[in-house]
């Protein structure tokens, strides 16, 4: 199995094909993601009888752990054509790209996910829930006056996306490159964007919105970027000011804030609205994944507010039996010894008389995050500790919610 850069050139109607064939781009004249996104996104491709049939990419960019920020490797796109599917392709294109991009420095692996397991097997494990709020903009309790935004589009893509980059941060919070933020923009007859500028012509905050050209709804919050909840504020009474006419928006739930305090009698309306198309409720679904791709650098940029401890780590990595020779990086399983603390760190090997960890890279992430505590992790994901260590572990990883805050 031989992989190789995607070459737009030669590549294009291979890969529009691949694409087409999974329903993702329509027009290979205009699409966005064909000709603009797949150029700049690191585009691997695996070649079966001589023409491209599986497509795997990654965009490189950041994603905070608390006041910190790490190198971070998404992968913002995997399919195979209809030809080359269950032969093990794309599992090991979408490894080979991490491990390529882990040579380069990211420290960090994130995915959306189609299903749950399938990248597990590449040491990948669940990130937090998110909520999916559907409501009736009526139902919107924001006590302000609309404040009157200014109409963005597409030109705008370089303030829309520093704005974006410059947003309150969130503990997790992804930020991809400017080429992505473009591409997101999509077709202009579908999409449509408002921001508030302050004096000195920066774009302070902005809603950016898909489903333009239905009378009543539904809308979907593609984004909000807001630097504090103030202006937060400003986005919902804007959205609010649309309650005369549409019936429903959609929006994953904004980082800081629960919805649900913001909406009125929100029982009566799920009640009320049960079974229709227009359904009022909160949802939840964890649909992201990510894995530590170099745990050095994770753990060097890791301060916790707890006291001073030491473990050895038993990590087991998956990812390497997908990686072949020519590439040196095969994932990160191994001993180390880990101190957590104000200030933490690892090194490679065992120590003496310390209590230890056996984890999976997946479990360990999620650990890490604060996803979801040790203890609970014996259970879900089979790590093994004393039950002393485990304790010190929930304790040290009490970190704010994590939210990607960025569709990719
Ligand atoms: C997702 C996609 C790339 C997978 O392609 P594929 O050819 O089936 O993938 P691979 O050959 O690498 O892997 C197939 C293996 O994964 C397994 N698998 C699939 N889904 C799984 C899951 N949810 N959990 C565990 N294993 C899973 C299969 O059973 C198969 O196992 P086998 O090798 O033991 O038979 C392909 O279905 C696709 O292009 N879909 C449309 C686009 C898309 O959804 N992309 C993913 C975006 S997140």
């Amino acid at each position: 199995m031989k992989y190789r850069k995607f070459d737009l050139k030669k590549d294009k109607e291979a890969v529009f094909r691949i694409l087409n064939e999974c329903g993702w781009v329509h027009d290979k004249k205009k699409d966005k993601y064909l000709n603009k996104f797949l150029p700049a996104a690191n585009t691997l491709v695996i070649d079966v009888n001589g023409e491209a049939e599986v497509m795997a990419n990654s965009s490189i960019g950041t994603i905070r752990y608390q006041d910190e920020k790490l190198k971070l490797s998404a992968i913002t796109g995997l399919t195979a054509s209809l030809i080359a599917r269950k032969q093990g392709f794309a599992g090991r294109l979408t490894a080979i790209r991490l491990a390529l991009d882990a040579e380069k420095g990211a420290e960090v692996g994130a995915l959306c996910i189609f299903d749950q397991g399938y990248y597990n097997k590449l040491g990948f494990g669940n990130g937090n829930y998110e909520q999916i709020v559907c409501i009736t903009p009526a139902t919107l309790n924001i006590n302000r006056k609309t404040k009157i935004p200014v109409r963005l589009t597409e030109k705008d893509y370089k303030k829309i996306h520093k704005n974006r980059v410059e947003r309150m941060p969130a503990h997790c919070a992804v930020t991809l490159p400017e080429y992505a933020t473009q591409a997101e923009l999509g077709e202009e007859n579908k999409n449509m964007g408002f921001g508030y500028f302050d004096e000195k012509g920066n774009l302070t905050h902005h809603l950016w919105l898909y489903g333009k050209g239905k009378e009543q709804g539904p809308l979907w919050v593609s984004w909000m970027a807001y630097q504090n909840l103030d202006q937060l504020m400003d986005l919902l009474a804007f959205l609010k000011s649309f309650e005369e006419q549409f019936l429903m928006i959609k929006m994953i739930e904004p980082s800081f804030i629960n919805m649900q305090d913001f909406i009125e009698r929100p029982y009566l309306m799920r009640g009320m609205t049960q079974k229709s198309e227009h359904q009022n409720k909160i949802s939840s679904s964890a649909y992201w994944q990510l894995r530590i791709l170099n745990l050095q650098k994770c753990m060097k940029k890791t301060h916790l507010n707890c006291e001073d401890f030491s473990f050895n780590l038993q990590l087991s990595d998956p990812i390497g039996k997908y990686i072949p020779e020519d590439i040196k990086w095969k994932g990160i399983a191994g001993d180390y010894v880990i101190s957590l603390g104000k200030n933490s760190s690892t090194k490679k090997g065992k120590q003496k008389d310390l209590p230890a960890l056996k984890a999976s890279v997946n479990a360990f992430t999620r650990m890490w995050f604060g996803i979801m505590p040790a203890s609970s992790l014996v259970y879900s994901d089979g790590i093994e500790a004393p039950q002393d260590l485990l304790k010190k572990l929930d304790k040290a990883f009490l970190l704010p919610e994590a939210h990607v805050d960025w569709g990719f």
